[in-house]
């Protein structure tokens, strides 16, 4: 094959997905990707990382600060909360797929700071086909969406996370996919009875897809 224009690079992952390529080989791929502009300010790109395939494949919005340095989706912050959920849900999380929407660190400067920037529709869009070859590899039974970006990229403008305790959404991508709270959304939200609660709806999302995936669970030692 000729070398193919950087910009087509999410395309042809999505084909070599389908044709049988390894994450190894996606991930490689994705290192190059200039889809959008994000790349130029990212350390690198961070791709999804666990099991091919999982029974669950959780989707985050982009990586942050800390995991644009480190290459691996949710090693932060919101990385410690989404941990602490899974262990209280029964999930292992050396089962479970974690990815994000975005491949690339999207933020702005504030003194010394590196500050979390939203991507655009475009920036998403440019990025999608990465997500569509990520899910042809991991097969997942259960997909949860943590927050809204990631709601919106895979089941669409409509879904209204805030609605959705508890509820599966319709949806042909998994037999199970759930729409829960971003791990950033604990951390924001303020202290005492509104941080118990936004950490309580994304652990009780957990624990119906735990219900429901026996494969992700820890195993009890015989
Ligand atoms: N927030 C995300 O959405 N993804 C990460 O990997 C880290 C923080």
């Amino acid at each position: 094959m000729s070398d193919p224009s950087l910009a087509d690079l999410p395309e042809l992952g999505l084909v070599s997905a389908k044709d049988g390529a390894s994450l190894e080989a996606l991930a490689q791929l994705a290192e190059r990707c200039r889809a959008c502009d994000l790349w130029e300010r990212a350390t690198q790109t961070v791709f999804g990382i666990g099991p091919t395939p999982a029974p669950v494949m959780l989707v985050g919005e982009q990586p942050g600060d800390r995991e644009d340095r480190a290459g691996e989706p949710f090693v932060g912050p919101a990385g410690e909360v989404l941990d602490r959920a899974l262990r209280d849900a029964g999930l292992d999380r050396e089962r479970i797929f974690v990815t994000n929407v975005v491949k690339h660190f999207k933020w702005r400067p504030s003194g010394k700071r590196r500050v979390h920037e939203k991507p655009t529709k475009a920036e998403v869009r440019a990025c999608a086909p990465w997500l569509e070859a990520e899910l042809a590899l991991v097969r997942p039974q259960a997909i949860v969406c943590l927050g809204a970006t990631a709601a919106g990229a895979l089941l669409g403008p409509d879904i209204r996370v805030s609605t959705l305790a508890g509820t599966p959404v319709a949806s042909a991508l998994a037999p199970l996919v759930m729409a829960t709270l971003h791990p950033s959304a604990v951390l924001r939200a303020g202290g005492g009875d509104a941080t118990r609660a936004a950490y309580e709806r994304l652990a009780g999302d957990l624990r119906l897809v735990a219900e429901r995936t026996p494969d992700a669970r820890y195993r009890v030692p015989d």
